[in-house]
């Protein structure tokens, strides 16, 4: 059964295979008229199940799509209006699920959540998002930096705001694609403890992002973190914000991604998701061909 959970959990050439088809994959469509289908249509007769216990734009949107475009067919599942939401395990959902459908993708809280589905399921299983990590997410990012400045490896990526789960797969992609990252955030918002060791921290961001070939934020309250403490991380992030001066101090040509959804003017200003440095809406859009490529992957098709 070839999952797709972790950047850390799958093989480096296997990324490596994903981006690669993922490029291709994007260019074979380009000039194709909108909604036109794949030609080989790799998924025809596939029935892909989307799982999701947290919001989503980008995700729900770009599975669903992309499966289309393949050949198949999806199922967009509320956690709170299945079983699995009033009680049923993720064990027995998985079993079930595995008798109808040929894939799952799931964005739930707990990753234990997610090891269980794979754990039980007879299909592969995508992780479409945890409180821990976002590996779609940075698969896209991969692929957008190395359109736009070439490989990655060796490359340096500066990290601004909370060590998130956005964060951690960035950090295990810095193993996995060999590029080096540096976190910069307060200490109270560092990333988790297992995450040591893939980064190098520099608590000033303006020494920071010197030499950067990347900067990249996200949101400074994600869905898993209480609202509660919405106005102490403000006040802990703000010294953190990804401004134009703050990208003038990385190289000229340094690219400036945020996974979005965003908060414009709190960790980043229009005025850099706007400028002439920023790949936001190309990162979005490669959610869409490199989840194509992570599909194949796991279905081996
Ligand atoms: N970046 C991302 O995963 O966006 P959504 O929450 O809209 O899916
Ligand atoms: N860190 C954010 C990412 C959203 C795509 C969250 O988990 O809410």
């Amino acid at each position: 059964m070839t999952h797709f959970l972790d950047i850390h959990t799958t093989p480096p050439e296997a990324l490596r295979g994903i981006i690669d088809d993922a490029i291709n994959v994007k260019k074979s469509r380009t000039g194709r008229p909108k909604g036109a289908l794949d030609d080989d249509q790799p998924l025809k007769d596939h029935m892909v199940a989307l799982i999701f216990e947290k919001p989503s734009t980008r995700t729900r949107v770009s599975f669903d799509v992309g499966v289309r475009q393949m050949g198949g067919q999806t199922m967009v599942l509320s956690g709170a209006d299945m079983q699995l939401g009033h009680g049923e395990t993720i064990a027995d959902t998985a079993r079930v699920l595995s008798r109808y459908v040929d894939l799952i993708m799931i964005r739930t809280f707990e990753e234990a959540t997610l090891l269980e589905m794979a754990e039980y399921a007879s299909v592969p299983v995508i992780n479409g998002l945890t409180n821990r990590s976002h590996p779609c997410q940075i698969m896209a990012d991969v692929m957008t930096f190395e359109e736009h400045n070439g490989p990655i490896k060796g490359k340096k990526v500066v990290w601004s705001g909370d060590g998130n789960n956005v964060f951690a797969s960035f950090a295990h992609a810095a193993k996995q694609f060999d590029f080096d990252l540096t976190f910069t955030g307060p200490e109270t918002l560092d990333p988790e403890p297992a995450l040591q060791g893939l980064y190098t921290v520099e608590r000033n961001p303006e020494v920071a992002v010197r030499d950067a070939d990347l900067v990249v934020t996200d949101t400074w309250v994600s869905m898993h973190d209480p609202q509660s403490a919405r106005e102490r991380r403000h006040n802990q992030l703000r010294g953190y914000q990804v401004n134009e001066a703050l990208m003038n101090r990385a190289k000229d040509d340094a690219l400036f991604m945020h996974c979005l959804p965003a908060h414009r003017e709190d960790e980043a200003t229009s005025a850099v998701m706007d400028g002439p440095n920023s790949v936001i809406f190309d990162e979005a859009e490669n959610r869409l061909h490199a989840q194509k490529a992570i599909m194949r992957y796991c279905l081996g098709k």
